[in-house]
């Protein structure tokens, strides 16, 4: 029996354990002894301490020890005070947090999948070769472009693949541009990509429709800029209708167009980045086929390219070598790996399983029905919490809370928060950062017309409380386990560690 890691008492008897204000931490609930036990079925054979020798740390870990009994009790206790996909819609615009389907769980649970090792040779896993070919291929056909990498592990790192993809072209031809061209109503993490890849990031400004300024993109393009990172549908919800000239333009100075594909929710099988001329795309697939976004991840950011980018691309690809056996394959000139081996592999399954599950034709229907979604709730919405640009939108729209600030100091977050009181999780507040008061809303595909409605029906009476009795609206949260919080201090002064002091009464 371990005796490592207990700390004696834990909590005092008498105090309660369980409540919705006092959830113990599992250091609190540890009690020297109690393990949770799983069936072991391991073919690799045991190994004494000796053998192990230099690689063990011989100091006791500072873990808690709790009963399989307690464990779950807690960790379901706090499951219930959180807010899920699963458990109601969840319009946090940009996140695209629809409901996933059971069954891409159940495919990448599949031993065959699961269980397997990165470095298990390829002739012992032609069906998982075969599995992110296939893929790769359908990312192609969606995305128009010719060959794709698998292994970025999120849209951000996709950016910074794309981007070190884009800085390797530009040197193979000669010359090495340093600026990249970004919209102000970009995702955040497009100049963070930027700066990180070693670039200037470039703001061009939008217009009054929303869209990309044109005679502000010609004022900061000349043979200095290696590309632009545009994002369409753009984070307003609206489709960049010049997309056409803005790559003419940044074409006709050398420089390469990067789509930044985070919104593919909005355009699969209706439209593809290729066609419209990119030379690079990222698309977030655990934003659109399975694995919900958010909570930093695991995600799957990979990257399409042209064929004239096919040599930067990071490896191993899935290629028919000489047997015609798939294998392994770095390409020549490749950026190098931008993650261990080949990418979160599990979600990349999940992908899979949903393009397979769904088709072509059920693909297109989702990003159809996503788009109408919005559109029923931006019109639905219009009289009283109106668009901050009045256009039909594509699968989101930013309302602006401004109006409200003025005329009784209710701000986004207040509206927000009000929201979390009727059982919906809130819009995101405050991006993107052109819209004062921002209130970004994405309904998604997933959500029934009832829900919708009722969605539509808390907003028209939050909307109402903030003309009659705004202080009320300060007041909200008041239905969830914790009500407002630090936000600031929590971000600029976070605690990170058990602050108890975890291994006091360690052996
Ligand atoms: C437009 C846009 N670009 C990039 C990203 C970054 O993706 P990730 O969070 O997977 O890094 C997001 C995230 O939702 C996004 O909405």
């Amino acid at each position: 029996m371990s005796t490592r890691g207990a700390r004696p008492g834990g909590r005092a008897a008498s105090a309660p354990l369980v409540g919705r204000d006092a959830e113990p931490t599992a250091f609190e609930l540890s009690v020297r002894g109690r393990r949770a036990d799983t069936l072991r079925h391991s073919a690799i054979p045991e190994a004494s301490l000796e053998e192990l020798g230099p690689w063990l740390r011989r100091e006791p870990a500072a873990l808690p020890e709790v009963s399989e009994r307690d464990l779950v009790a807690h960790y379901t206790r706090l499951a219930s005070r959180n807010y899920s996909v699963d458990l109601g819609a969840y319009p946090l615009g940009s996140c695209t947090m629809k409901y996933n389907p059971k069954f891409a769980d159940e495919v990448a649970a599949l031993p065959g999948l699961a269980g397997v090792h990165p470095d298990t040779p390829e002739r012992a896993v032609q069906g998982w070769l075969e599995l992110l070919a296939e893929l790769e291929a359908a990312i192609c056909e969606i995305t128009g472009m010719a060959a794709a990498t698998l292994q970025p592990p999120a849209g951000a790192a996709g950016e910074l693949t794309g981007l070190l993809i884009m800085g390797a072209y530009h040197r193979a031809s000669g010359r090495d541009p340093r600026r990249i061209i970004i919209p102000d109503s970009a995702h955040g993490t497009n100049p963070a990509s930027v700066t990180l890849a070693g670039y200037e990031a470039v703001t061009v400004r939008s217009d009054a429709r929303g869209l990309v300024s044109l005679d502000d993109l010609r004022r900061v393009l000349d043979d200095s800029v290696a590309g632009i990172m545009l994002t369409n549908p753009n984070t307003l919800g609206l489709f960049e209708r010049d997309v056409a000239e803005i790559l003419r333009l940044v074409h006709e100075v050398g420089a390469l167009a990067y789509y930044d594909g985070a919104n593919l929710n909005a355009i699969v099988g209706v439209a593809r980045p290729g066609d419209m001329g990119f030379d690079i795309v990222h698309s977030n697939l655990h934003k659109t086929f399975a694995t919900p976004h958010g909570g930093g991840g695991p995600g799957a950011g990979p990257v399409a390219v042209t064929s004239a980018l096919e040599a930067f691309l990071p490896g191993p690809l899935p290629r028919p070598g000489a047997t015609g056996q798939l294998e392994w394959w770095t390409p020549p000139s490749s950026i190098g790996n931008v993650h261990a081996f080949h990418g979160n592999a599990l979600v990349l399954a999940r992908a899979w399983a949903f393009m397979r599950y769904h088709g072509p034709d059920g693909l297109r229907r989702m990003s159809e029905v996503a788009v109408l979604n919005a559109r029923w709730l931006q019109q639905r919405l219009q009289p009283v919490l109106p668009a901050a640009f009045d256009e039909p939108c594509m699968h989101e729209f930013v309302a602006s809370a401004k109006e409200f600030r003025s005329e009784a100091g209710v701000r986004a977050s207040d509206i927000a928060k009000g929201l979390l009181e009727f059982g919906f999780h809130a819009p995101t507040v405050y991006f993107p950062l052109i819209v004062d008061e921002a209130l970004m809303i994405e309904p998604t595909e997933t959500e029934s017309p009832e829900t919708l409605e009722a969605l539509a029906q808390a907003f028209e009476r939050l909307v109402e409380i903030a003309r009659t009795t705004p202080a009320e609206l300060a007041e909200a949260p008041r239905t969830t386990p914790v009500r407002r919080l630090d936000e600031v201090g929590a971000a600029r002064k976070p605690v990170l560690v058990e602050p108890v002091g975890a291994a006091d009464e360690l052996d």
